[in-house]
C-alpha cells in the first residue's frame, strides 16, 4: 500500500506503531486512533511530528468518537486496538469484552457507512486448546469453562471474526482476519515472555521460567507480521479469508530464556514462576500453539522470515540503545 489514506487503530500500541512507521515510510496518509495521549505514545517518538501522520485519541467504547475519527476516503482500517496481556483479561473480562465486542461492533458500523475494508487482528488464541496442532485457518475451537477468564480474550476475539464474516452477508463490506502467533520484538510491554526476559535481565534480575518451561509456542518477529498485514491488505485474494501468521518453528519457554540470556551476555540464571499459585483457577496453561501456515504462503507468498535467534538479538540491541523502555 503506498501513497494511500489508511486507519490504524491502536497505532500507538506495540504492533501498530510499527504498521504505521512502515505506512509512512511507503508514503501513506496515516490516521491513528487510539486511548493513549500522543504525548504518552512512547512507541511514536520516532514518527511524532511526520506531516503524514494523524492522531485521534479515542476510546472504542465511544461510538462518537470512531465517527469524529474516521476518514471517508480512507483504503483500509488496520483494526490492532485491543486490552492484550493474560494479566490484563484476567483482572476485567468484563472491559475487555466491551473494548473488543462492542468497539468492533462499532468500527464495523462506520466501515459500512463508507465502505472501508478491515482488517481485523484476531489471535492464536482463538484456537484454544485444541491438542491437533498445527492448527490449520479451520480448525476447531476447544475453549474451557466460561468462569475461568482466560477464555474471555479467545471468546471476544471469536465473536469479532464472526462478525466480520455476518457482516459480509449482509454488506460484502471487503475484510481479512489475521490471527497472530506470539509476536515480540522492540517495543512490547514488558510482561511477554520475550520482552519481560529481555527487560528482566538487561535489568539485572532474574527472567521468570513459567511451571516448568516446557509449554511451546512459536514466536513471530514483529516486523514479519507488519509486512503479513500489508500483504493482506493489498491482496483481492485475502478478501472474506482469514490467515494465520505466524513462525512454523516451535520453541519451548525454556529455550527462549536460555537464548535471551546469550543474547545479552548474561549469567544471571532464572526464577520459577508458578502460575496455578499465582494465577490460580482463572488460568489455564496451554502446552503447545503451533500454527499451520500452508495458506497464508500459497495465497498471499508470506511467511516468516527471522528466527528467534536473530529477532531476540534485534530485541535485546534496541532495548539497550532505549533506556525509556528498560525503566
Ligand atoms: N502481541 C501479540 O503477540 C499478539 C498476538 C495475537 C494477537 N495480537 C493482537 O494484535 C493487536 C495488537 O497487539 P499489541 O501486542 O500491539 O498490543 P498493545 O497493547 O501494544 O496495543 C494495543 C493498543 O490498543 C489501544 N487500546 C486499548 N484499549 C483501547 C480503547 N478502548 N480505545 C482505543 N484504543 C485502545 C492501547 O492503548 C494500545 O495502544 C491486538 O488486537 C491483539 O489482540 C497480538
Amino acid at each position: 500500500m503506498t501513497d494511500s489514506i489508511v486507519l490504524v487503530t491502536g497505532g500507538s500500541g506495540f504492533i501498530g506503531s510499527h504498521l504505521v512507521e512502515r505506512l509512512l515510510q511507503d508514503g501513506n496518509e496515516v490516521h491513528v486512533f487510539d486511548i493513549v495521549p500522543l504525548e504518552q505514545a512512547m512507541n511514536l517518538k520516532e514518527v511524532k511530528d511526520h506531516p503524514n501522520l494523524h492522531y485521534f485519541q479515542g476510546d472504542l467504547r465511544k461510538k462518537e468518537d470512531i465517527e469524529r475519527f474516521w476518514v471517508p476516503e480512507a483504503k483500509v482500517m488496520y483494526h490492532l486496538a485491543s486490552v492484550v496481556g493474560i494479566k490484563n483479561y484476567i483482572s476485567d473480562p468484563l472491559k475487555l469484552i466491551d473494548i473488543v465486542v462492542i468497539g468492533t461492533r462499532y468500527l464495523l458500523e462506520v466501515a459500512n457507512r463508507y465502505g472501508t475494508k478491515v482488517i481485523f487482528s484476531s489471535t492464536s488464541e482463538v484456537f484454544g486448546k485444541n491438542p491437533a496442532v498445527p492448527w490449520k485457518e479451520d480448525g476447531d475451537r476447544v475453549l474451557g469453562p466460561t468462569y475461568v477468564d482466560r477464555w474471555s480474550y479467545s471468546a471476544s476475539k471469536g465473536v469479532c471474526e464472526h462478525m466480520m464474516y455476518g457482516n459480509y452477508k449482509h454488506t460484502q463490506l471487503p475484510f481479512s482476519i489475521v490471527r497472530f502467533f506470539n509476536v515480540y520484538g522492540p517495543r512490547q510491554n514488558p510482561y511477554f515472555v520475550v520482552s519481560q526476559s529481555v527487560h528482566k535481565v538487561l535489568n539485572h534480575e532474574q527472567p521468570l521460567m513459567y511451571d516448568d518451561g516446557k509449554m511451546t509456542r512459536c514466536f513471530t518477529y514483529v516486523g514479519d507480521i507488519v509486512d503479513g498485514l500489508i500483504i493482506v491488505a493489498d491482496s483481492e485474494k485475502a478478501v472474506g479469508e482469514t490467515f494465520n501468521l505466524g513462525n512454523s518453528v516451535e520453541v519451548s519457554i525454556r529455550e527462549v530464556i536460555q537464548t535471551v540470556l546469550r543474547a545479552a551476555d548474561s549469567d544471571i540464571g532464572y526464577q520459577v514462576f508458578d502460575t496455578q499459585k499465582e494465577y490460580g483457577n482463572k488460568y489455564e496453561d496451554i502446552i503447545r500453539r503451533v500454527p499451520d501456515v500452508q495458506k497464508a504462503y500459497e495465497v498471499l507468498g508470506w511467511k516468516a522470515k527471522v528466527q528467534l535467534d536473530e529477532g531476540i538479538r534485534r530485541t535485546v540491541k534496541w532495548a539497550r540503545d532505549n533506556e525509556w523502555w528498560l525503566k
